[in-house]
């Protein structure tokens, strides 16, 4: 099981329907796929169909990250309908606001982590919403990954925007999770038309280079009107929908490409090791944890404690 997440630090900048492009993708291609609803939003829960009233929910999760608990907060997608296959979703909740602290615990950003352990054999890829910001929850959601892919408006501003978030990225995988690495800045809602739009791809690419992925996702209305419907991009009629389709499958590739072939195991399973590390940083917040790491005389390494740096297998 692999696990990607959507970030940008601005909002409505098109991380959900990124996530469900890509998860359109890999539901096409077989793939069991799992979307985590980490925006209070609860948007990519609406995209997937799952409308209704729900027992548990991803909020549920991250207070209590039990088996039964998590299984409960999972429901699969009415995309199921158009073809046989998995596309399940952890339900949102905007009960999560709450829970997106600035200052979370080392004990808080790793529930997401040892939650998604729990399901490691049921899904091949895992595709987490995660709220614009990269406050608890955003952070939470990296902690539990081995990607995440930056999005942002082809504007100079929003590309700054987005390398800042890669700067917190870093950070957090020095101090943290080393097996988390960024794919790059994913440009969406481009306009092939406009020379603007194609002067500002070029200058970001001159300033960022490889940061910026090879796709960009261009300016489509049946990106919205299918998301509005519910209903996953490869199933939508059409020959825009067919060539934002071919996208999306590229970026899925790209993804995959990137992760290559090993699966690593989730650090929850090592369950006893983040016992240990709750003990020893029990109560900290993450800041601290992380100010501690990167002062060079650091006594106890978190990654230390944890063994990440040995092979998990
Ligand atoms: N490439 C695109 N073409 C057309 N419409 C788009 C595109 N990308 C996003 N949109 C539309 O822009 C709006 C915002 O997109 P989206 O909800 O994906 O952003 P977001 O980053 O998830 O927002 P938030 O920060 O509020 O969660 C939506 O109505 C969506 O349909
Ligand atoms: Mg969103």
């Amino acid at each position: 099981m692999h696990v990607l997440s959507v970030s940008s630090l601005k909002g409505g900048v098109g991380k959900t329907t990124v996530a469900l492009g890509l998860a359109s993708a890999a539901f096409s291609q077989g793939l069991r796929t799992l979307v985590v609803d980490l925006d209070p939003q609860c948007d990519a829960t609406t995209g997937l169909g799952a409308i209704g009233v729900f027992g548990e929910t991803v909020a549920d999760v991250l207070q209590n990250p039990r088996h039964s608990i998590v299984h409960r907060s999972i429901v699969s997608s009415t995309w199921t309908k158009l073809h046989p296959g998995t596309i399940d979703v952890m339900v949102g909740s905007p009960q999560t606001q709450a829970q997106d602290s600035p200052s979370p615990t080392i004990q808080e950003i790793w529930r997401l982590e040892v939650a998604l352990a729990k399901v490691e054999r049921e899904y091949d890829l895992v595709i987490i919403d995660t709220p614009p910001s990269i406050n608890g929850l955003t952070r939470t959601a990296w902690v539990a990954s081995d990607r995440v892919l930056i999005v942002s408006e082809p504007s100079l501003f929003s590309v700054v925007a987005a390398d800042r978030t890669t700067h917190a990225l870093d950070e957090l995988r020095k101090g943290l999770t080393p097996r988390l690495e960024t794919l790059g800045i994913l440009i969406n809602r481009f306009r092939p038309q406009s020379t603007e739009g194609d002067f500002r791809v070029n200058e970001l690419r001159e300033k960022y280079g490889n940061r910026i992925l090879p796709q960009v996702v261009e300016e489509r209305t049946v990106l919205q009107q299918a998301q509005g419907a519910g209903r996953p991009i490869h199933g939508w009629p059409g020959e825009s929908a067919v060539e934002i389709s071919q996208v999306f499958d590229r970026i899925l590739e790209f993804v995959q490409q990137s992760l290559g072939q090993k699966s690593p195991s989730r650090i929850g399973k090592n369950n006893r090791k983040v016992m240990r590390l709750n003990r020893v940083l029990r109560g900290q917040t993450l800041d601290e944890v992380l100010k501690v790491e990167a002062s060079e005389d650091a006594q106890t390494s978190v990654e230390g404690i944890l063994g990440l740096g040995e092979d998990q297998n």
